[in-house]
């Protein structure tokens, strides 16, 4: 697997590209373009919409398909918090690492700003999407985010925090605020990805599980860093939850036991994405398929193999191109097409092997009806075969790391 802050960059820089393009339509009144552009350009770790695009790879699609959803619910998170730092909200004047919207533009201007991310939020999503997804998948993603961005989401917990300001609260009011301000629009993305990969139920309730712990463990972080972080890390004020008497996991539960939460929730989440999805991340096998009268010394030697290699089981006699990304595969031994007949593996097979960072290729011993021919090159094949142990001393990582 690539280092994750590659990948990371990777994804946020595409979202960085395409995203400007989206905003260069918008030019008059030039206050709420100009204003958009400020509130919604540079600095934002562009959490949501790599979540939607990481998801997407992981349900094998084309991140392609997400590009404008992903631009539109950063509009609506932008939105939050333009309105969130407004004086009669949280009165926030850095955001970002920069002067909050409405000190830069006023305060009615900062106001009708957040309405107008909010309100073309809805243009894209609908309008340039149309020829991206079915008009069912657009319905689905609309519905969807208009909930989550409500009453029954991120407004419902956004009113909850103000009314809740001075006042001893009780964790399940705590966990409502948690889990509507910011755990639902941190969730939407992950269910956006499922409506555009038309994924089935059981993987989508994983996901769900998995975007709901996400979503809590990362406004109880938000909470901690107000008291720990520092400006220059954040862009953004700390200390303002106790300013303004705001509940918060430290401020009802302590730093000791918010820490604790965090680190629970977090790894509970992991542990269910690598429960469902962890097989076929470093998925081990050796397809040798229909391959009749292979050795039995081979046998063993595959056997051995299968110890301590990352290799790709492929089902049928060709391989399923748009599968390859999820496999977390350092080396692939081919699966022979048919009966004894060794093992098609084009150009462009390789290409594409190698493009999703698969270092060997095995085999190619393209319409051989000799048996021998090929247990030769099985062999040939599991001696180029690289160790876990050797494959991550050379990407200096640790099994662990490379098989997670
Ligand atoms: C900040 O969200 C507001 C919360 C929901 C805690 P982010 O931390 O994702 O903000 P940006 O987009 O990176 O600025
Ligand atoms: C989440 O809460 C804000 C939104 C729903 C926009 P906070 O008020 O804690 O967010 P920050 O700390 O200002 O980013
Ligand atoms: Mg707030
Ligand atoms: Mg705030
Ligand atoms: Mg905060």
């Amino acid at each position: 697997m690539k280092d994750f802050q590659v990948y990371l960059k990777e994804k946020t820089d595409f979202f960085e590209t395409e995203l400007k393009k989206e905003l260069k339509e918008l030019s008059y009144p030039e206050t709420i373009a100009k204003g958009m552009e400020y509130a919604i350009l540079n600095g934002g770790k562009r959490l949501r919409p790599f979540l939607l695009f990481a998801t997407l790879e992981l349900l094998n699609q084309n991140i392609e398909k997400g590009v404008k959803s992903a631009i539109a619910l950063e509009m609506i998170h932008s939105y939050s918090l333009v309105h969130d730092d407004l004086p009669a909200l949280d009165n926030d004047d850095y955001r970002r690492g920069k002067l909050t919207t409405h000190k830069v533009f006023g305060e009615a201007e900062g106001i009708l700003i957040g309405d107008s991310l909010l309100t073309y939020a809805f243009y894209v999503f609908s309008q340039k999407n149309l020829e991206l997804l079915s008009s069912k998948q657009i319905v689905n993603i609309i519905s969807k985010t208009s909930e989550y961005a409500g009453i029954n989401g991120m407004i419902g917990g956004q009113m909850i925090d103000i009314e809740s300001e001075n006042k001893k609260i009780d964790l399940e009011t705590l966990k409502y605020i948690h889990s509507h301000k910011t755990g639902k629009l941190i969730k939407l993305p992950i269910e956006i990805a499922c409506i555009i990969a038309n994924v089935e139920k059981d993987k989508k309730e994983v996901l769900e599980e998995y975007a709901n712990l996400i979503g809590l463990a990362f406004q109880v972080k938000d909470d901690i860093l107000d008291v720990e972080g520092t400006f220059e890390d954040l862009g953004k004020p700390v200390g303002s939850d106790v300013d303004l008497h705001k509940a918060t996991y430290p401020s009802i539960l302590g730093m000791e036991e918010s820490k604790k939460i965090l680190n629970n929730t977090v790894e509970k989440a992991k542990e269910i994405i690598k429960n469902k999805f962890g097989d076929e991340k470093g998925k081990v096998g050796i397809g040798l398929g229909k391959a009749n009268g292979v050795p039995d010394a081979i046998r063993k030697a595959i056997a051995n193999a299968k110890k301590n290699m990352i290799t790709v089981s492929l089902k049928g006699g060709t391989l399923p191109h748009d599968q390859i990304g999820k496999y977390n595969a350092t080396s692939v031994l081919l699966k022979p097409a048919s009966k004894g007949t060794g093992v098609i593996a084009g150009s462009a097979t390789r290409e594409l092997l190698e493009l999703a960072g698969v270092t060997d290729v095995l085999t190619k011993i393209r319409g051989s009806k000799n048996k021998d021919n090929v247990a030769r090159a099985t062999l040939d094949g599991l001696k180029k075969l690289r160790s876990l142990e050797e494959v991550a001393r050379l990407r200096g990582k640790s099994v662990e790391e490379i098989l997670g």
